[in-house]
């Protein structure tokens, strides 16, 4: 894992919320606005290379949302089934490398295998690296982390004091990737919900007003240009 805070790398992570209150207000079922939800994320990562944006990183389905109607799960579990399907030979001709981070062990196992081909698939690509985040929660990431550490340091692999800040991130689902230098949440709330807590440390935040669905590359390309303006500082006084 490592800081990207001048290059043209950035990596922006989008917690896209508010494709069921867009549903809503059109007198629409929430599936209608995850739909609607889908055609952005093709869109914004379409945006990503003339935005020097090499690593986007999305939040598809937490940990958390297992708590929503059956039916719901059900539709969203669908519709990540057959993006992946539809998208598939797009996104590898395109350049896009993907990778899912999140507990693969609690989903289908036809999702699963499709996930695992879409990673073989693209896994030559570098044009943009697009991470989807599939039943994952920040806090079960690090507890997952945490147990394998724990497995290496039982079995003598790993002593106790080599255990720090550069050692822990690399049990990580995000071992591969930089750090967010932007996180955007759509939809008014100012929350983070569990997501890339320990990555997003030093990570600049923009929450917009916007609905996913309403989410559209110009605004993307604002927020980005907003990121620029920002002086990052680390911890450090101002040069
Ligand atoms: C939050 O909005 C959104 C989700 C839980 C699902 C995000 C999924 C997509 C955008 C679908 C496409 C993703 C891929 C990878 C194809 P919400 O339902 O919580 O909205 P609300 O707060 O208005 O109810």
């Amino acid at each position: 894992m490592k800081d990207n805070p001048e290059s043209g790398d950035l990596h922006v992570a989008i917690i896209m919320d508010g494709n069921g209150r867009w549903a809503q207000k059109r007198g629409k079922p929430r599936l209608f606005g995850h739909h609607a939800g889908a055609r952005r994320v093709s869109e914004v990562l379409e945006a990503c290379p003339d935005l020097g944006v090499k690593y986007l990183t999305i939040f598809a389905f937490s940990t958390e949302n297992w708590k929503r109607t059956q039916s719901e799960v059900a539709g969203l579990m669908s519709l990540f089934r057959r993006y992946i399907e539809r998208e598939a030979h797009r996104l590898a001709e395109k350049g896009v490398r993907v990778r899912f981070i999140g507990d693969r062990v609690r989903l289908d196992q036809k999702l699963v295998k499709l996930m695992d081909d879409l990673e073989a698939l693209t896994e030559g690509n570098d044009l943009v690296h697009l991470t989807i985040a599939l039943n994952y929660g920040s806090r079960d990431e690090v507890a997952r982390a945490t147990r394998r550490l724990a497995q290496d340091v039982a079995a003598g692999r790993l002593a106790p004091g080599d255990v720090d800040e550069e050692t822990l991130p690399r049990y990580l689902d995000t071992c591969l990737l930089p750090d967010p230098d932007l996180v955007i949440r759509t939809s008014g709330e100012a929350r983070i919900s569990n997501f890339l807590l320990w990555q997003s440390a030093y990570a600049e935040y923009e929450f917009v007003d916007t609905l996913w669905p309403d989410f559209s590359a110009a605004e993307f390309v604002k927020v980005v240009g907003r990121y620029h303006q920002r002086e990052r500082r680390f911890g450090a006084v101002p040069g």
